[in-house]
This record gives C-alpha cells, structure tokens and sequence, in this order.
C-alpha cells in the first residue's frame, strides 16, 4: 500500500492505499478496494490506536535527532497545551526501546517501569504480560519490590530481606559475626568453582564462632568444592539429600545418581549443641520458580536442626528464596543475596507471601 501525506481542504491527512485518514475521518477513494485490503486497513488501524503513544513519542525522538535545536522551538509553538503530555511520550520511548516493548501490554504498561533499570523493565513487563497484570496490579507490584529492596538492606541492627547483587559486590553489607547458619546452593558448573571460595571468605567473616556453613554441591567437581570452602573454614560433615523427583544417569560414571552431597564447614570451634538427627534427608520435587529450586521441606530440615529460633540464616546464593521462605516460616530472621534480578523478584514474591510465626508476638 503506498502511504502519502495529503492536504483535504487545507487539513493535513494521512493516506494508504485508497484509504485517507482526516481529523474528521475516513475517505475511501476506490469502489473496487478487495475485501482483504479493506480488512487489512482496519486490522492496521486497531494495532496502531493503542500505540499511538509510542508512535508519537518515536517520532518526537526522531525529531530531535535529526534536527537538534529546531525541534524544541516547533514543538514549544505548535502544541503547547499538550507539552507535558508529550514530554512524557517522548521520553518513555527514550527509556524503553522498541524491542524491549511487549505488544500485548499497553503503553500504560510501559509507563509504569520506564524509570526503572532496563533489566528491571524487562523483568516486570514479562511478569506483568504472564500474569495478566492490569495496569494497577503491575504498579502494587513494583511498589511491594520497591519497599521489600530498601528493607532487604541491612543498616547497623540487622534486617530481613535480600541483597540484591553478587556475594563479592554486596557481601560486605552483612554485618561481621552475625549469622547464625548459611545454607546455601551455589551454581554447580566448572566456571563456578570460585564461587565457593568467595563463599567460604564472606562465611568465614560473617558467621557466630561455633556456627555452620551448608553447602549443597554436585558430585563432578567435589575435591575442588572441598578445597575452595576448606580455604577459610573447616570441615564438619557431610550430609546427603535424596532426590525425590527419581535418579539421574551420569554417563561418565554409569551410575544412577540418587543423591546430593551437602557439606557442613564450621567457624571454629566445632560445638555441637543440637539434637542428634539422621543425616539423610529428602524434599519433594520443586521447580516451578527456578531451574535449580530445592526442596524447600529439606531446608526447613537443616534449620530447625541447626538453629534456634530467631536466629539469622543467611543464604548468598538465594535464587527463588527456598532457604529464606523456609526460615521466614520456622520463625528465623533470613537474609539472602542474589545476583538475578529475575529472582529476586520471584524469591521477594514468595517471602512476602510465607506467615512469620514471630509477628503475633510483635
Ligand atoms: C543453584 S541456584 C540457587 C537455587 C535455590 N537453591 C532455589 O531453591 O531457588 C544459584 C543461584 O545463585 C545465583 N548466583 C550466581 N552467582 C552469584 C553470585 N556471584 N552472587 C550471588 N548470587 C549468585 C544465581 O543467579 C542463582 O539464582
């Protein structure tokens, strides 16, 4: 369809096709327009009435970039009652580029996130367009993330929440001395190996002489996971978690992996004031949140075993929260770390969500 603009009667307009498109409606110049140019035109129309916030804030940023100063000056004459609203056209299409923007969501939609981190913009646009979210909702949302990441950050006393970054750029906000058990799952690949060294420095800072690091690992690579986390604590035990989704083949090996192994380092000294319990321990199967979600019934295990009631559990490789939730529910104070902003929405999400036994008495 050739598109052109045309004057009506000194009133500019827009045409395509045999289609011309006035402030006062619509002319349609051919008799013989087919069915399907005639649906076509309408379906076009349709996209484009939703998107006419964008579409007019791409072309103001246009505008500026191809003739710098003029552009301000016309825009200040020609609309001046509508500055302010066009303002914001503009500079929500500035902030969220096209490709970032969700057709299903409505530039009201985009409005609400525009002055977030464009990672952050990305991550509520998916929840909002797989959740359905209204606009409203989709606000609720950010405001409830906004408020949990500014009580997530430990200020002198202790708080609960989630640290949002890597245990090396944010870890050193966790007070010295003040954990009373980690248990934590770190990612399980070869290029990870070096996190459980960063783990066992900040462990080896944080933690309340006598208390426990636990460690979930897989088996390929233990004697250099034993050899990082050996670098500043000391060996306690080992502890295993049955699989309950079924074994694993491991090729490498001919086994059918049933298990995990869960190592327990020590701040010394090594005291043990807990209860005897079996070491083997299993959870149900749960993904739903992440790829390498644990069972949340297997962290709740190890906390009431390994700590007393409000004591601070910490978990520098939160993912989608399993260690917090757990203790949020058992009455302990939880603070996480989590480089994915994708998780940690999901992990805040699903924290807010858990009954702290403790608040009755508060
Ligand atoms: C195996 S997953 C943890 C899953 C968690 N146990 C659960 O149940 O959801 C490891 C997590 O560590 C995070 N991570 C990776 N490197 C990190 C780092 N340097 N600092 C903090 N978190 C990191 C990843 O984003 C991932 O969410």
């Amino acid at each position: 369809m050739e598109t052109a603009l045309v004057q009506q009667n000194n009133i500019p307009a827009l045409s395509i096709g045999a289609f011309t498109a006035t402030p006062v409606g619509l002319i349609v110049s051919d008799e013989d327009v087919p069915f399907e140019v005639w649906e076509a035109y309408g379906k076009a129309l349709h996209r484009v009435e939703g998107a006419i916030q964008w579409v007019r804030g791409d072309w103001l940023n246009e505008g500026e970039r191809r003739y710098g100063e003029k552009y301000p000056q016309a825009i200040q004459e020609e609309w001046h009652a509508e500055y302010e609203t066009l303002r914001k056209y503009r500079e929500v299409a500035q902030r969220i580029k096209i490709g970032s923007r969700l057709p299903n969501l409505s530039w009201a939609h985009h409005l609400e996130v525009a002055w977030l981190e464009p990672e952050e913009q990305d991550c509520f646009l998916a929840l909002a367009e797989e959740n359905e979210w209204t606009r409203a909702q989709l606000r609720n949302e950010i405001r409830g993330w906004k408020r949990h990441e500014k009580a997530g950050a430990p200020s002198g006393d202790l708080a609960d929440g989630i640290l949002v970054g890597s245990i090396a750029e944010v870890g050193d906000q966790v007070p010295t001395g003040s954990v009373d058990l980690i248990l934590t799952d770190p990612p399980y690949g070869e290029d990870a190996i070096h996190l459980y060294g960063e783990l066992s420095q900040l462990a080896a800072r944080v933690l309340k002489p006598g208390a426990l690091c636990l460690v979930y690992s897989g088996q390929v690579f233990l004697p250099r996971v034993i050899e990082q986390l050996g670098m500043h604590l000391d060996y306690a035990w080992a502890f295993a978690a049955r699989h309950s989704g079924g074994n694993r083949r491991i090729y490498k090996m001919n086994v059918n992996n049933g298990w995990k192994p869960v190592l327990a380092y020590v701040k010394p000294p090594l005291e043990p004031w807990w209860d005897s319990f079996i070491d083997i321990t299993t959870g149900g199967r749960e993904k739903d949140l992440h790829d390498w979600q644990q069972p949340e019934a297997e962290a709740a295990y190890f906390i009431e075993h390994l700590s007393l009631p409000e004591g601070l559990i910490l978990d520098p490789f939160a993912g989608s929260g399993t260690t917090l939730a757990a203790a949020k529910a058992l009455g302990r104070r939880h603070l996480g770390i989590e480089v994915d902003s994708d998780s940690v929405s999901i992990a805040s999400d699903r924290i807010r969500q858990v009954h702290d036994p403790t608040e009755a008495r508060q």
